[in-house]
């Protein structure tokens, strides 16, 4: 063999293990502008062949032709293999799984524990037929106590009861009966309710009100929800049943209701109304231990009601409330007791503190 055949040769297997070893299409590009670009000794090399003397030229140019042929083949089968595989790798790598479930979306917000509390108390009594009214959340002397037959000397018209609102003519007259006051309780709308329509009449009254108290079990705001139902022939039996009815909706089947007697200035008689513990059995839970809920008495308080005084129909007979013809029960809960006692919640001010991991609970 020649030097120059052996020249090619040598410079073939240099090509070959440059394009065995590139790893990506990329290096072998590389590889192949340096064994066969322009500038590369083997095409070089051939354009030398027309100088050499003619006993050389046609074996030098055969071998040359011959191995950069070899060559390209070379290239041409590496680079399919290798663009194969960057496909490959390509393909999985950007593959989607169209079978997988879309990311979740971002979760909405929801009802606050009042306001779910709110629309399941409601419930109860719309199926019972009652309205849902609203009313003032200022209000008056006149409609918060006067009209609830509240005598004057009763505490809670007392300032360190009862928000009065200044009015900018110097401390306010806690006994006009005009003088604004933030309502106290929802009972107001007892009266505005018959005002506005005569009776039969079957209301619940939901709404914020306001006190002057502030620890783990009372704000200076909260919600209530009144009830009034004025009709002919009713009787506590009436509001027994009604309690009772709405106590197994909210509380359970199980539940029983008890009126122990009480006092408010616009019912009479007047009730506060307890609901069987639906914690325990008697006082004691399952593993032998006083109640925590009911403090081992076996009920838990939830409202106040009673017949209404006829002298708060009095104050409305203008209106059709005649107390020898129709009379009635009003009741007013808490909202956020009710929660309180469906959810175990241990602190009021835990509803008002916006944390979202206790409203992410309910
Ligand atoms: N208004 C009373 C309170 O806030 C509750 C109540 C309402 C009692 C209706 C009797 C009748 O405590």
């Amino acid at each position: 063999m020649s030097e120059m055949t052996e020249r090619i040769a040598a410079l073939e297997r240099a090509a070959r293990e440059a394009i065995d070893a590139a790893a990506t299409t990329l290096e072998l590009e590389d590889a192949r502008v340096s064994h066969l670009g322009r500038r590369a000794p083997l095409p070089n090399l051939l354009r030398g062949v027309a100088e050499l003397d003619p006993a050389q030229r046609a074996q030098v140019g055969r071998a040359a032709n011959e191995a950069r042929r070899a060559l390209e083949e070379a290239i041409e089968r590496r680079g399919g293999d290798l663009a194969q595989a960057e496909l490959r790798a390509r393909l999985i790598a950007e593959g989607v799984d169209v079978t997988l479930d879309a990311d979740p979306l971002p979760a909405v917000g929801r009802l606050h524990l009042i306001t779910q509390t709110r629309r399941e108390i409601e419930d109860v009594f719309v199926a019972l037929g009652y309205d849902v009214v609203e009313g003032p959340e200022v209000e008056t002397v006149h409609y918060n106590f006067d009209a609830l037959n509240h005598a004057p000397t009763h505490p809670s018209r007392l300032p360190t009861d009862t928000f009065y609102i200044d009015t900018g003519s110097g401390s306010p007259d806690i006994f006009a009966p005009d003088t604004p006051l933030l309502r106290v309780h929802t009972s107001p709308m007892q009266v505005r309710a018959m005002e506005a329509q005569p009776p039969p009449i079957y209301v619940i009254v939901p709404g914020r009100v306001f006190r002057p108290d502030s620890d783990a079990t009372h704000t200076p705001q909260f919600h209530q929800i009144e009830g009034l139902a004025i009709d002919t022939d009713i009787t506590l039996a009436d509001l027994k049943g009604t309690l009772l009815t709405f106590a197994r909706a909210i509380f359970g089947e199980q539940r029983e209701v008890r009126l122990r007697p009480h006092f408010f200035p616009f019912t009479e008689p007047s009730v506060e109304v307890d609901v069987s513990c639906f914690h325990c059995t008697g006082g004691v839970t399952p593993d032998g231990q006083r109640c925590p809920l009911c403090k081992g008495t076996a009920w838990i308080e939830i409202l106040g009601s009673g017949m209404v005084d006829p002298n708060v129909l009095l104050a409305v007979s203008d209106h059709g409330y005649d107390p020898e013809r129709v009379q009635g029960f009003a009741f007013g809960m808490g909202i956020e007791r009710i929660a309180m006692l469906k959810h175990g919640v241990p602190d009021l001010r835990l509803l008002y503190d916006n944390d979202i991991r206790l409203l992410e609970q309910f």
